[in-house]
């Protein structure tokens, strides 16, 4: 079974959407980070159920408890576990859903891959086990503020054929921060766009059916050198993560499908180095950004950029055909409160797994790099020579 994700920053998930609980155990947290309730619940606030018109109504508070590895507001090294009780579960909603498989929804496969399943808001299934990931990746941000200044910014980009107008050159990504963002309902950062985002959102709402987006999540700060070569790479890592976020259909690094219809003298970033009279002095660049920061499964130092899509929701009130267990041919008009589009509350979960993959990758690369810069002058490429932003 895979509830496990990392691998020197390790956290596993556990829990079910009206079970008693749910929540994460996080390995390989270094000790002495200062860390308290509070720096989590800022994230799980951000994720929570029923905090607009447009999201779901089921009202979770979504207090998180830290039961382990930390002591006297510092992390002890001890592996860290979270818990956020269930407590506005309403089971009786999804009485309807017992024998009968939703289109679109994990109902079947689960059913089918291991004979039994909690059908009671999609189990183990649903986006709330989100939460989880989402408050280890609190911690993750954290760590990652204090070791090399990285900050992770998510944003809604599309809904439906809603596209923000938004400029992602390298010098513009600085406008982008979680207090705009946040600021708008659908955590949008074009008004305009972000008005007719809303509005296409509720269209479906009364519709009684749904619609799915992108999400853009900038990186800045991201040093030079996380990630491998092969099978890790940064952005297969990245794309793993993205793709175990509920509703998730595709994944795109940087000019993503788009560079099909670039030829290579397009595509290819010029590496510049910044001069004296530049802001950022020295540094090897790149003058655009079509890797999205990504050469080689290995950052280069430029802010990272990719896109999520996700799908429209699943359960809606609109009437729909399918089967039972029973493989009987049924109605359905599926009961039970629902994200009439889970983009706006997806924000915070891209940014929490991007966390975890980017936290997990720097303190292997702090491992793997300890013989670096260490009087070896001939090193092409370290941080003496290229003067790079280099987390060593
Ligand atoms: C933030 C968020 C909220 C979601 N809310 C719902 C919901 O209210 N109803 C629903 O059917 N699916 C919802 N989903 C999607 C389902 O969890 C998902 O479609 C389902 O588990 C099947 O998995 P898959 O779509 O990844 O194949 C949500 C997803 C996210 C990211």
């Amino acid at each position: 079974m895979s509830n496990t994700i990392g691998k020197m920053f390790k956290i596993t998930n556990w829990g079910e959407s009206h079970g008693k609980a749910i929540g994460v155990v996080i390995d390989g947290c270094p000790s002495l980070l200062n860390l308290n309730e509070k720096d989590i619940q800022l994230d799980l606030d951000r994720r929570r159920p029923g905090q607009s018109s447009l999201t779901t109504q089921r009202n979770e508070s979504d207090e998180v408890e830290i039961l382990s590895g930390v002591f006297e507001g510092k992390t002890t090294g001890a592996p860290i576990s979270l818990i956020i009780k269930n407590s506005d579960a309403e089971s009786k909603d999804y009485d309807n859903l017992k024998d009968v498989f939703r289109p679109g929804h994990s109902d079947m496969t689960l059913h089918q891959k291991f004979g039994i399943r909690d059908h009671r808001g999609g189990g183990r299934s649903s986006a709330r086990i989100t939460a989880g990931n989402v408050a280890a990746g609190a911690i993750a941000k954290r760590l990652l503020r204090e070791l090399a200044n990285v900050e992770i910014v998510g944003f809604v980009k599309q809904i439906k054929d809603v596209i923000a107008e938004v400029n992602l050159d390298s010098v513009q990504v600085n406008q982008f921060t979680q207090e705009n963002i946040d600021g708008s309902l659908v955590r949008c950062p074009d008004k305009k766009a972000a008005a007719e985002m809303k509005i296409t959102i509720e269209k479906a709402k009364a519709e009684n059916d749904s619609v799915g987006g992108i999400i853009t999540c900038i990186i800045k700060n991201v040093p030079v050198g996380l990630g491998e070569p092969i099978f890790d790479k940064l952005e297969a890592d990245l794309a793993k993560a993205m793709m175990s976020i509920n509703a998730t259909k595709g994944f795109e690094m940087g000019s993503g499908f788009n560079s099909v219809l670039m030829k290579g003298s397009e595509h290819n970033d010029e590496i510049i180095i910044v001069n004296e009279k530049n802001v950022l002095d020295g540094k090897i660049q790149t003058k655009t950004n079509n890797a999205g920061g990504v050469l080689g499964g290995i950052s280069n130092g430029m802010p990272l950029i990719f896109n999520v899509a996700f799908k429209p929701t699943s359960t809606i009130g609109k009437e729909q055909k399918t089967i039972d267990m029973n493989q009987n041919v049924v109605e359905l008009e599926a009961k039970g409160r629902h994200d009439p589009c889970v983009l706006p509350r997806a924000v915070p979960i891209v940014e929490a797994m991007a966390a975890l993959v980017l936290c997990d990758h720097l303190l292997r690369h702090r491992a793997q790099s300890i013989f670096l810069n260490k009087g070896n002058k001939e090193n092409k490429g370290n941080k003496e020579n290229n003067g790079g932003n280099h987390e060593n």
